[in-house]
């Protein structure tokens, strides 16, 4: 009898109380590739023109790699400026997520983070989620921070990263994807914090759509089953972004706004507590176009200027990394207590959404 009460004192059991313990964001940090592709640049490129590119997608610039950066090298400076932002030392870190799509082969992006950045004692795993990459990742960290103090009464600083290197996979004779596309990383150190943080997640896919967006691979024919994979020929098709972009806009502002809906809808469920859209103080979107994002803001009567739209107009679409190059930019002007809303959609058809108090 004594034995178990020691026994049950030692490993008490996940209560409400322990799980609803608060876990937020504590620092920031952002990347985008010093070379700038402008409209024009593109004009020189594939036949294209400014005009059309600011109508139908509100993109001005995109960052691109230069010859000897890497998608590490994005992810690095972001995630060094993120743990500077949170007084974090590298070694502090016990868990690091990537949302990436671009690293392409093993070892995972996120092992190579964690040598390169020196968090010896942490985890490490990418997440391969489209553009939904980051708001997966967030929500992975999210749940094992909760649990690993339910379960085992430690606190857990997690570092999550967004980061693509798209033009790494551009097709630059396509001009209706080459024109959407930019390269860079956004990084957030998640951790307990006094008050505030994350409300609640909500992730979903839809692999139905797997071939409206997609890219090829040199393993292509391995997934294909093809009999050439083990010759040494069999080297495949570069591994290039194609995009039914038409299919691919309508599913998305459907898929966002009936996300931002539902994690709402969650977090009601949890705690009872009714937010409604007009509580809502700011919404990042993933930045794919910024029709798609004024429609967003339109069907769930959200105010332009409470949506976050500068980066696509600054960096286009870099996948993963909107959502956090997003905080970044707008680091300098966060409030406490305002209610933000991420929602992410991308290729699968993965996508997600998290409710957060600042
Ligand atoms: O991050 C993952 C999620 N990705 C997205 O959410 C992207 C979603 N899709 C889109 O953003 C848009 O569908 C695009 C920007 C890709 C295309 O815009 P659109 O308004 O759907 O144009 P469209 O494909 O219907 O093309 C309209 C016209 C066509 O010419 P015709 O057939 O009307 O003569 C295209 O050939 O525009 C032409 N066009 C271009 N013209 C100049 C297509 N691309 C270009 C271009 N420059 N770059």
């Amino acid at each position: 009898m004594v034995t178990r009460f020691w026994v049950a004192a030692r490993h008490p059991r996940p209560t409400i109380d322990r799980l609803s313990q608060a876990v937020g964001y504590v620092g920031f940090g952002g990347y985008v590739p010093p070379t700038e592709l402008t409209n024009s640049d593109l004009e020189g490129i594939v036949d294209t023109n400014d005009e059309w590119i600011l109508r139908r997608t509100g993109i001005k610039t995109r960052h691109i790699l230069a010859e000897g950066e890497t998608i590490l090298d994005m992810a690095a400076c972001a995630a060094k400026g993120a743990l500077e932002d949170a007084g974090i030392d590298p070694a502090q870190v016990d868990d690091i997520r990537v949302g990436v799509n671009t690293w392409m082969r093993f070892p995972s992006l996120a092992t190579q983070l964690q040598e390169r950045i020196g968090a010896p004692r942490a985890a490490a795993a990418d997440v391969s989620a489209g553009c939904a990459g980051f708001v997966y990742a967030v929500e992975q960290a999210y749940h094992r921070i909760l649990i690993e103090k339910a379960r085992y009464g430690r606190d857990t600083i997690a570092l999550v990263v967004g980061v693509d290197g798209l033009s790494h996979i551009t097709d630059w004779t396509d001009r209706q994807t080459c024109v959407l596309l930019g390269d860079g990383a956004g990084a957030v150190v998640l951790r307990h914090v006094p008050k505030g943080g994350i409300l609640a997640t909500h992730t979903h896919a839809d692999g139905r759509y797997g071939d409206v967006l997609w890219s090829d691979s040199v393993l292509a024919g391995q997934a294909n089953g093809s009999p050439k994979t083990f010759t040494h020929e069999a080297k495949g098709p570069r591994a290039y972004l194609h995009m039914d972009g038409k299919k691919v806009f309508a599913v998305a502002v459907e898929t966002m706004v009936s996300d931002v809906l539902r994690v709402i809808e969650k977090h009601r469920e949890a705690t009872g507590e009714r937010i409604g859209i007009e509580d809502i103080d700011y919404l990042y979107p993933h930045q794919a176009n910024l029709r798609i994002l004024e429609m967003v803001g339109k069907r769930l009567g959200v105010p332009l200027e409470k949506v976050y739209t500068e980066g696509v107009v600054r960096y286009g679409n870099t996948s993963t990394a909107s959502i956090p190059l997003g905080y970044w930019d707008n680091r300098k002007t966060k409030g406490e207590g305002r209610l933000e809303v991420d929602v992410a959609f991308g290729a699968g058809f993965a996508s997600g959404a998290i409710l957060r108090r600042t």
